[in-house]
């Protein structure tokens, strides 16, 4: 028996948030919470023998790495780990070339890099399905895990306000996406010159966007109050401006006082106890991070296995 790779009118990438439409995530959170509990029962599930995944770091990572890698081997397949250090990326292959060579030889690619521009560069030369794992504008597989944990903990996310306090950067702009896609309100509070951009979340209607200058104000009635580092990979040159322009936007007990009773706290992670929240949020009640953190294996499997495989079932 051949088995074919799906043509290019079947492949899919995942470069952006808004590239799955509502019902493929309503598909893969169910799948995700299949996936997991077939993990936390020791039951061997393994789709994806003989596939391999290539992923290519030119920033740092702990969970996107880990995940990813776990993730991979417990589908069955194996994994290429490429980083601009150790590949002929670091020498200036374009990405287009790399595209074309590395996508002849495994069944998916995950890239972290920095412009959007690389991953896209990459992803149109590609004969195979393309992950992004962060660029300096988006960080997709994080949201779907966020979102997966939110409905894991409090059920359906439409109609909800989550609340982002700290720098309009890549996390909130893939947030601004999924609000836009699954139907719950964004509130943002952000030091003035941080701004997030809607159209960088390339999102033209924003009355899923709610803008507010106080962070207290944003946090009010929220379901989930969540924020990131104030100074992003490939922002370290702006640290000391960085670190005095966000010093009110640290979430505190007082902002998560404000939101629901039940609201959840979440931080894609890392974090940095007394800056951008304080240590009795990230380790309190309310904190999901770990889940959170966690969820990032079982989302990307599911999400390794819609891009391979396609629907299962
Ligand atoms: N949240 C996240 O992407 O973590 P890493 O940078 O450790 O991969
Ligand atoms: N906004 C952060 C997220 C890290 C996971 C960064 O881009 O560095």
């Amino acid at each position: 028996m051949t088995l074919m790779k799906p043509g290019p009118s079947l492949m899919k990438h995942y470069l952006q948030f808004k590239d799955l439409r509502a019902e493929e995530y309503a598909y893969l959170f169910e799948r995700a919470a299949v996936i997991k509990k077939r993990f936390k029962n020791y039951e061997k599930y393994t789709p994806l023998v003989d596939r391999t995944l290539a992923m290519i770091f030119e920033k740092a990572s702990t969970r996107t790495r880990v995940s990813f890698e776990a993730g991979m081997y417990q589908l069955g397949g194996s994994v290429v780990n490429l980083n601009t250090g150790d590949s002929q990326l670091g020498r200036d292959e374009p990405m287009e070339d790399s595209a074309r060579v590395i996508s002849r030889m495994v069944d998916l690619v995950m890239i972290r890099t920095f412009e959007q521009a690389k991953i896209e560069a990459f992803a149109a030369n590609s004969r195979v399905p393309v992950i992004n794992g962060l660029t300096n504008e988006y960080h997709p597989c994080q949201i779907l895990a966020d979102v997966f944990t939110c409905i894991e903990q409090r059920g359906s996310i439409a109609g909800k306000v989550v609340a982002w306090v700290g720098d309009g950067n890549n996390m909130a702009s893939t947030w601004l996406q999924a609000a836009d896609i699954l139907g719950f309100t964004l509130h943002v509070s952000t030091p003035s010159g941080y701004e997030i951009d809607p159209k960088v979340a390339g999102v033209a209607n924003t009355r899923c966007l709610k803008v507010f200058r106080n962070p207290l104000d944003a946090c009010r009635g929220a379901h989930v109050v969540t924020t990131d580092v104030w100074t992003s990979m490939g922002f370290e040159a702006e640290n000391v401006e960085r670190m005095k322009a966000f010093a009110d936007w640290c979430v505190d007990r007082e902002m998560m006082a404000a939101a629901q009773p039940d609201a959840l706290f979440m931080h894609c992670l890392p974090a940095h106890r007394g800056e951008e929240v304080e240590a009795e949020v990230i380790d309190g009640p309310q904190s999901v991070v770990w889940d959170e953190a966690e969820n990032r294996l079982h989302a990307q499997k599911a999400l390794m296995e819609y891009l391979v495989l396609g629907r299962i079932g």
